[in-house]
């Protein structure tokens, strides 16, 4: 314990910070630091010198809890992913009483709870903190001339394919028929048919007077039909963007891989509009390395290249300065939420793959558990929607540009197009790991994005200790989704915890009673700490935020 000592040497005052330790049996007092002339002076000097010993110290027990902790990375299937996601009631087959129904899924109690935190995660990032992007919200069925003038109604046909050899069933692109081989086991394909994915409904209750619509197969068509009016209403300048979150359906032929490919899901989805004749981009590329996999290299069979994106710009692999900086703006939203830069890349589309509507693609791709996929698609979709739109419509959707001073048909630079379920299984495999001194699964998800924030227990089921729970709880939930468990040993109630990514459990014990203070346990490092009750929602925010170290959030123990 360190104490202030006052020395006199030739009548003048000095202040020294000193400490007792314990060497060899016998008592050997330290000097610390010399505190200054002043009283006053050297108690705050001394305050200050004991609170940075104390954080140096639990940097040092940190530091040991890493080594010990014996963490592994879990290398899951998408099955296991999927029974544990059933098994803790994040995501159930829909229907499951009745055997489910292909590619159709529902979202339990902390499932929604998942999906909602990365959709405002996402909302924040894109639109909240951003001057220049708007959101809205359209109708999952409208016009059905929306679909005609997008393409959907005539172009988007594939035909429904089953391999000869292995039974997979697939589908292709109409040119592709009779060249494309099974994506598993290389066989030869038989066409079953053209098909158009898009779900069909009628609108009006009268057969005779109902209309054909269509469910909508991306939501990106809302925000261009809508482009003219929000762009007015909103008073927005070239370059902005529309953004979208919602319901999308296409009736895949092979919906798999749990979530991954389905029959409804969600999209988020970035429509970014530039002036076509003064389009470069104004923002900064954020500093940010990823592999990078052009379709050149794809072409030459080479491994990708980790570079910085900003790099792959200068050397002209990624030709759009717009498109290089919303790859690295999109791969930067995944590393601000925990996932693993290891487990992405960024492809390149092949020429012959890409969109009818689109110039150039780049994927954000994920290393998932059965190979490489799209995660993010990130298409230049040029003037495509909205000329089509003028043309469908009749409508002028050209707008005055204030910058250039001429009226022009802006083009969409660059759609960020995200599936929400997508993401949801990149962020939780990252996230899973398996610690083996615990014996239990540890959801290591960044708070921001766990289903429960914070868990409150009391120590004993005990009248006094329940009143202060329920209290705690009553005050937390004004802000998050809190839990109360009073069941089981604490050891339990920790591992229950883990499992589901609970960042923080807060305990009730003697000492609260007579203290006024709680024990807060940190997830990851197991770490404990007392705090306040009056000071904890706000500490507790500050954790949840990423604003503080777990190690100064209070007094250690
Ligand atoms: N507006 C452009 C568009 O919809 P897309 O590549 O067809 O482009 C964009 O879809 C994103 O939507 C994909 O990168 C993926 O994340 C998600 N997605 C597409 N089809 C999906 C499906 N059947 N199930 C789940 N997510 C899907």
């Amino acid at each position: 314990m360190a104490f202030i000592v006052k020395k006199k040497i030739s009548g003048r005052e000095y202040y020294y910070l000193n400490e007792n330790k314990r060497i060899d049996g016998k008592v050997k007092t330290k000097t610390l630091a010399y505190l200054g002339k002043n009283k006053k002076e050297a108690e705050k000097m001394s305050k200050k010198i004991i609170r940075d010993l104390a954080d140096e110290k639990i940097n040092k027990v940190e530091e040991k809890i890493n080594v010990v902790t014996k963490m592994e990375k879990q290398k899951i299937s998408i099955d296991d992913l999927s029974a544990f996601c059933k098994r803790k009631g994040f995501v159930y087959p829909s229907g499951d009483i009745y055997g489910g129904l292909a590619g159709f899924w529902d979202f339990g109690a902390l499932g929604v709870e998942f999906k909602n935190n990365i959709k405002r995660e996402w909302w924040n990032f894109h639109v909240r903190k951003r001057e220049d992007i708007e959101g809205i919200d359209g109708s999952i069925i409208t016009n059905p001339r929306v679909w005609e003038a997008s393409g959907h109604v005539g172009g988007f046909v594939d035909v429904a394919v089953v391999c000869k050899k292995c039974g997979n069933k697939s589908k292709v692109d109409k040119h592709e028929l009779g060249i494309a081989r099974c994506e598993k086991c290389s066989g030869e394909f038989e066409g079953k048919g053209e098909f158009n994915p898009m779900f069909t409904t009628s609108v009006g209750p009268i057969a005779s007077d109902s209309v054909k619509a269509y469910l909508r197969p991306e939501t990106a068509q809302l925000i261009f039909s809508n482009f003219k009016s929000v762009y007015d209403s909103a008073r927005m300048k070239l370059p902005c963007g529309i953004a979208q979150i919602g319901k999308a359906f296409r009736n895949e032929i092979a919906p798999r891989d749990f979530i991954f490919r389905s029959r409804e899901f969600e999209q988020m989805e970035i429509e970014y509009f530039v002036n076509p004749l003064s389009n470069s981009c104004p923002y900064e590329i954020p500093d940010v390395e990823i592999f990078i996999y052009s379709e050149e290299m794809q072409k030459k069979k080479s491994e990708p290249l980790k570079m910085k994106v900003k790099d792959a710009l200068a050397k002209k692999i990624i030709k759009k300065d717009w498109h290089a900086y919303w790859l690295a703006t999109e791969f930067s939203w995944f590393m601000s939420l925990g996932a693993n830069p290891d487990n992405f890349r960024a492809r390149q589309h092949f020429t012959e793959e890409l969109s009818h509507y689109s110039s150039d693609t780049w994927d954000l791709e994920y290393n998932f558990p059965f190979g490489w996929k799209e995660l993010q698609g990130i298409a230049d979709r040029g003037d495509y929607d909205l000329s089509q739109h003028e043309k469908f419509s009749k409508k002028d959707f050209k707008i005055f540009d204030e910058v250039s001073k001429e009226k022009v048909l802006p083009e969409v630079v660059c759609e960020p197009s995200l599936g929400v379920e997508r993401a949801f299984i990149v962020f939780m495999l990252d996230a899973y790991f398996y610690d083996k001194e615990r014996e239990n699964v540890l959801l290591k998800l960044n708070p921001k994005l766990s289903p429960v924030k914070a868990a409150v227990f009391p120590i004993v089921k005990k009248p006094e200790f329940e009143k202060i729970c329920e209290d705690i709880c009553r005050d937390l939930r004004s802000e998050w989704n809190v839990v109360y468990d009073k069941s089981g040993s604490i050891g339990r109630r920790y591992s229950r915890n883990d499992e589901i990514g609970t960042p923080f459990c807060i305990t009730i014990d003697e000492e609260s009673l007579k203290e006024g203070d709680v024990t807060i346990r940190d997830r990851d490092s197991k770490r404990q700490s007392r705090v306040k009750v009056s000071d904890l929602k706000d500490k507790l925010r500050s954790l949840i935020d990423g604003e503080i170290d777990f190690g100064k959030v209070g007094r250690a123990i």
